[in-house]
């Protein structure tokens, strides 16, 4: 096999109280790459669609995730990559990551998976540093499926959790920018101890939630008294958005990654599908444009078109 199309799908990271640590997949958006082995030594990305973004390799988070790998392996083949862009860069569902993770999954296949998940997040970080300006794997991560809870980076070390078979996410994707590195700079350095206990206890809580299949006791957990507060003020109507999603069933409402998206989870497509006409009506209230999903949880992660 010489070359591989794949689907790399949008992740939504933090899940509310796990800041940086927790994420999950979804399967109704993503982008399509094509990966190809070469002749000629060396990364190039060939075809970039949907976004304008750098074709220089050491300039493109899928390049430089690539490269990370390449060099590792020093293969005697090149590759080509071939971007379609789906997910908007700055749009808080993991646009970064799925190319970073799309270009090393590829590669990885086409050279007889010689690397494990951990190992292909691990370059993927790398490209995913770039865009964020600091190594955070929380997207890249749940690139590989379900709930995934990065324990530590250096080294890197991910836990599967489960997925309750009946969880769907909506995601409300409003058409503004949000550069991660920007939206990280407005946090504190520090916070209060008595906040890093509930926002501990919340994780804890939400981790076992999943583990039990407790609905109720997930609702109780999806709570961020940390990140919330703050980069609320980046998202316009982000209050307006979640306490809609709340009256209609939602078990719970935060801000995907580092915004501007928002997400709810639901029990149920039912609920999940009532949330997203509530929300719906909230932005066709602004001049905001903005695009909806509605997404089961992706347990499979980047997979093979
Ligand atoms: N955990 C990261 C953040 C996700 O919220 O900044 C974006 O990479």
């Amino acid at each position: 096999m010489n070359e591989i199309k794949i689907f790399s799908p949008a992740t939504v990271a933090n899940v509310a109280c796990g800041f940086d640590v927790l994420g999950f997949c979804l399967d109704s958006v993503g982008d399509e790459m094509v990966i190809r082995k070469v002749e000629k030594k060396g990364i190039k990305i060939t075809k970039i669609k949907g976004f304008d973004l750098p074709f220089e390799t050491e300039l493109n988070v899928a390049g430089v995730s690539a490269l990370a790998m390449y060099e590792v392996i020093n293969p005697d083949c090149g590759f080509e990559i071939d971007i379609y862009k789906k997910i908007k860069p700055g749009s808080g569902i993991g646009s970064s990551a799925a190319s970073a993770a799309g270009s090393v999954f590829g590669m990885n296949e086409l050279l007889g998976r010689p690397f494990n998940k951990t190992e292909l997040t691990q370059f993927a970080t790398k490209g995913e540093a770039l865009a964020n300006g600091c190594e955070v794997a929380d997207n890249v991560a749940a690139l590989f499926g379900g709930f995934t809870l990065v324990k530590s980076i250096q080294p890197l070390e991910v836990l599967q959790i489960p997925s309750p078979n009946n969880l769907y996410a909506t995601i409300i994707h409003p058409q503004i920018e949000i550069k991660t590195s920007e939206s990280r700079a407005i946090l504190p350095t520090q916070v209060k101890l008595s906040d890093a206990i509930t926002q501990m206890a919340n994780l804890g809580s939400l981790v076992h939630s999943l583990h039990t299949n407790n609905y109720k006791l997930m609702q109780k957990s999806l709570h961020d008294v940390i990140i919330e507060p703050h980069r609320s003020k980046l998202i316009p109507h982000y209050y307006e958005v979640k306490n809609a999603a709340l009256n209609e069933g939602a078990l719970g409402s935060g801000i995907s990654g580092s915004g501007p998206s928002v997400f709810s989870l639901c029990e149920g497509i039912e609920t999940a599908n009532k949330v997203r006409d509530a929300i719906s009506k909230v932005y066709s209230k602004t001049r905001i444009e903005f695009d909806i999903h509605v997404s089961k949880i992706n347990t499979e992660g980047i997979k093979i078109l």
